[in-house]
């Protein structure tokens, strides 16, 4: 199997705050769909096996700076990838999915006409959504507790995967003669009833071509590692430098596949990375410091206050900054515990914390050293691919293909191409078995 490449668009410019600053970047094109056909048939001439749209559901407006200067507009991932289902080919198509403020049979059956209209390219990746600003739009004042999150997330993922077995493969006779459209022993209702939701099905819609869309995660607490060995299959990691964590990672989510009684093959990792290609280092160290730049402190500051929950920005940026992070946050928890990890020995001022934050998130290199990067985890066992958070579209996206991709194709890690016609043949992923069968 060849590692796995997948193209994700978080912010519409790129990966970075700032993205949408660089040259290159269009950001009036960001409602429009030929920016999104243009991203994803670059990403399908390397094929990559995935494309996946994240999501958040509200307007970052808690500091000043949120509104001002990020890129706060997004497109709804589902109408943007059935658009894109009908301007593509081969390139699996994945949205997130917030499993708190949605309901499981909406999810079911948009997901399974994806898979439709796409003939077997849809994906999800689930989340718990993290932010209190979500739940001010959903009638809540609060977000529900992180475990209480991700208890109903294990609960809606089992409910759709319930809903779309509803039919046998072969429900459906279209019998003109007989006048029999559906044969109704082959019709199974599910009568759910658990902690969060009351579900009693069928589904209106057919099981989908890949029995299943396939189920990503990124969950990285202790919670979210849980769920993901249960259920996910692939999960994004946080890109981390060393081989070793990386592999420690790796074997973890392994593991916890294992124990719930599954193939760990059929748990891929993919940890998300994001590369600043430059003709030599020096070029690449340049335009991240381009990319910084043009990142105005404030800004930088707030999202640091966002993940601690609590205002940094009176903090004297050249003091050394040692945060109290024993109260574990409701919010992104991993992103509290690696802000824990990098202030952990004392020694960083504000404006250093600050500095690294935005920095450790990228591989800054040559083609040639970006391959190399890769090649070395995907040999280790670290990795079975990547999830391509591109620094900058469309420029980031193009690069990649044209200079890093003909680099790992010469390495013999990546073949390249499609091997199958679905999103789940294309990861090496097998067909579950409906419920019933
Ligand atoms: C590559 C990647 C993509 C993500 N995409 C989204 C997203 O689209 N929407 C979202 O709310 N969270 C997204 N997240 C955040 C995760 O879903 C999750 O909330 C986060 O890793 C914290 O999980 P934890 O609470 O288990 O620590 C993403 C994380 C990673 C690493």
């Amino acid at each position: 199997m060849s590692m796995i490449l997948g193209a994700m668009i978080f912010y519409p410019g790129g990966e970075h705050l700032a993205s949408w600053r660089l040259p290159g970047a269009r950001p009036e094109r960001y409602l429009d769909l030929g920016y999104y056909r243009d991203f994803a048939r670059t990403a399908e001439r390397g094929g990559f096996a995935t494309l996946f749209i994240a999501d958040e559901l509200y307007v970052w407006d808690r500091f000043a700076s949120g509104i001002d200067h990020v890129v706060n507009i997004r497109t709804e991932p589902f109408t943007l990838l059935g658009a894109l289902s009908q301007v593509t080919e081969r390139i699996g198509l994945a949205a997130t999915v917030s499993t708190t403020y949605n309901e499981p049979y909406h999810i079911a059956r948009k997901l399974a006409s994806l898979d439709f209209l796409s003939e077997g390219r849809a994906g999800w990746n689930v989340v718990t959504s993290a932010s209190d600003e979500e739940a001010w739009n959903f009638g809540r004042d609060a977000n529900l507790d992180h475990a209480v999150r991700y208890r109903r997330a294990a609960e809606f993922i089992d409910v759709v995967n319930g809903l779309w077995d509803s039919w046998d493969d072969d429900a459906f006779r279209y019998d003109k003669e007989s006048g029999y459209f559906a044969d109704a022993a082959k019709l199974h209702t599910l009568d759910h009833r658990g902690e969060f939701f009351t579900v009693r099905g069928p589904l209106n819609i057919a099981r989908p071509p890949q029995g299943r869309p396939v189920i990503f995660q990124a969950g990285a607490s202790e919670a979210g590692r849980a769920l993901a060995g249960a259920t996910a299959e692939a999960v994004f990691t946080m890109g981390t430098n060393a081989v070793r964590g990386a592999k420690i990672l790796y074997d973890d989510y392994k593991a916890r596949a294992a124990a719930n009684g599954r193939n760990p093959d059929h748990l891929k990792v993919l940890p998300a990375l994001s590369p600043v290609i430059g003709g030599t280092l020096r070029e690449a160290e340049e335009y991240l410091d381009e990319i910084e730049a043009l990142t105005p402190e404030r800004l930088s500051l707030d999202w640091l206050s966002h993940y601690l929950q609590f205002d940094v920005s009176s903090h004297p940026m050249d003091e050394t900054f040692q945060p109290d992070l024993s109260v574990p946050t409701n919010q992104v928890r991993s992103v509290q515990e690696q802000i824990g990890r990098l202030v952990g020995s004392g020694s960083y001022t504000l404006r250093e914390v600050n500095r690294a934050l935005l920095r450790r998130r990228f591989l800054v290199g040559t083609p040639d050293m970006i391959a190399d990067w890769m090649t070395e985890r995907y040999r280790a066992g670290a990795a079975d691919g990547f999830m391509l958070a591109f620094s900058s579209i469309p420029v980031g996206v193009e690069a990649f293909v044209d200079l890093v991709v003909p680099e790992l194709t010469k390495r013999g890690v990546y073949h390249g191409g499609y091997r199958g016609r679905t999103h789940r043949e294309n990861l090496g992923l097998p067909v579950p078995p409906s419920r019933y069968a």
